[in-house]
């Protein structure tokens, strides 16, 4: 029988989104939400792994939500819910947990890194793959898009569900495939490297224009003289602006580039404009939702008694087949 295609998505609210957000999980969720049921959430439960700010997390869910509804996402396509509005979820990750290994956790790599770091070791961190897999397995989900830094969660996700069928028979719960964006370029930030909230060298999408444009001005470059050509390979600005350029304008700013005569400061004014338009259109609909907050709240409670009737379903046949009904 072929399935619709469920498709499920969350994403972290912990601060103001970048470019390489947008990039990398929101333009492709709202890529997706054409293609079958989509289900996308706010991981409000998994931020609270590392962060312990009541107001902060009420801030970025709020955020959150905006901006994801600004850039696309379609509420009256996609299922768009906060996690902790489910709170099946921890009853789902409860079971799971009760056939995972310890030793699948310990080897999880953004744990490792996360306590390297020195984020505290709690329990909540060791066991976010396990919360993880129940987000995914709850809403019978089979399509998972995630960026590469998820693709071991996304494996344990897997590793728990053949655990969990092997327990308790098969079909119990669905195996889902992971979409891993390999091909979704890595965005790089200002100074050059990955662009990253931990690495203090993003361009967020939203903000006023004056700070966000200065922004643009502070690009690490080289001190190649303005009368002399210029290096393109590793080029931050134009491996930025390739994202906001149309191509004939990319292709002049190489072309202007291996000519010389231009300097960086003009590379990075026609960088800071085409990035400054390239989201008035969501700068547009970001202003209407603001001036409008109940529909937020609309459209995250329709998304939650949506997403919980599906999250019924599958618990029912879980709690039926463990033996708690
Ligand atoms: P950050 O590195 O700023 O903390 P997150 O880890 O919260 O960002 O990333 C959230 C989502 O955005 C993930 O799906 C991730 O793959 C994607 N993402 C983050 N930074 C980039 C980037 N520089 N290029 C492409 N995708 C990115
Ligand atoms: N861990 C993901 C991240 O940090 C967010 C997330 C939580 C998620 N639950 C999920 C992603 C379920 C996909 C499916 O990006």
């Amino acid at each position: 029988m072929l399935r619709v295609m469920r498709i499920l998505t969350g994403l972290q609210p912990s601060g103001k989104l970048h470019v390489g957000n947008f990039f990398g999980a929101m333009e492709p969720a709202v890529r997706l939400q054409d293609r079958g049921e989509a289900f996308y959430f706010i991981a409000d439960y998994h931020a609270m792994t590392s962060s312990h700010n009541p107001a902060a997390l009420r801030e970025n869910v709020r955020e959150l939500a905006v901006d994801f509804l600004a850039c696309g996402l379609d509420p009256a396509r996609a299922v768009f819910f906060r996690q902790s509005a489910v709170p099946e979820v921890n009853e789902l990750a409860w079971l799971l947990s009760t056939v995972c290994p310890m030793s699948l956790l310990a080897k999880c790599h953004s744990y490792k890194d996360k306590t390297a770091q020195g984020i505290a070791a709690n329990h909540g961190l060791f066991a976010y793959p396990v919360l993880m897999a129940a987000d995914i397995l709850l809403y019978d989900s089979n399509q998972v898009p995630v960026g590469k830094d998820q693709k071991q969660h996304l494996e344990v996700t897997r590793d728990l569900a053949v655990k969990f069928n092997e327990t308790y028979g098969d079909g119990t719960v669905i195996l889902p495939d992971p979409i891993i964006r390999e091909d979704t370029a890595v965005v790089v930030g200002l100074d050059g490297r990955k662009m990253s909230k931990s690495y203090h060298n993003t361009l967020p999408i939203f903000g006023d224009e004056k700070p966000l444009k200065k922004l643009v001005m502070k690009i690490t470059t080289d001190s190649t003289p303005v009368e002399d050509p210029k290096p393109t390979e590793g080029s931050t600005i134009l491996s930025l602006y390739k994202l906001f350029a149309s191509p004939a304008d990319y292709a002049t700013m190489v072309a202007d580039y291996e000519r010389g005569g231009v300097g960086y400061g003009d590379f990075k004014k026609r960088l800071a404009d085409a990035y400054w338009d390239y989201f008035a259109p969501m700068r547009a609909r970001r202003t209407e939702i603001l001036a409008d907050p109940g529909w937020v709240d609309e459209v995250l409670a329709a998304g939650a008694l949506r997403a919980r009737e599906e999250a019924a379903k599958v618990l029912e046949r879980v709690r039926r087949a463990v033996g708690l009904i």
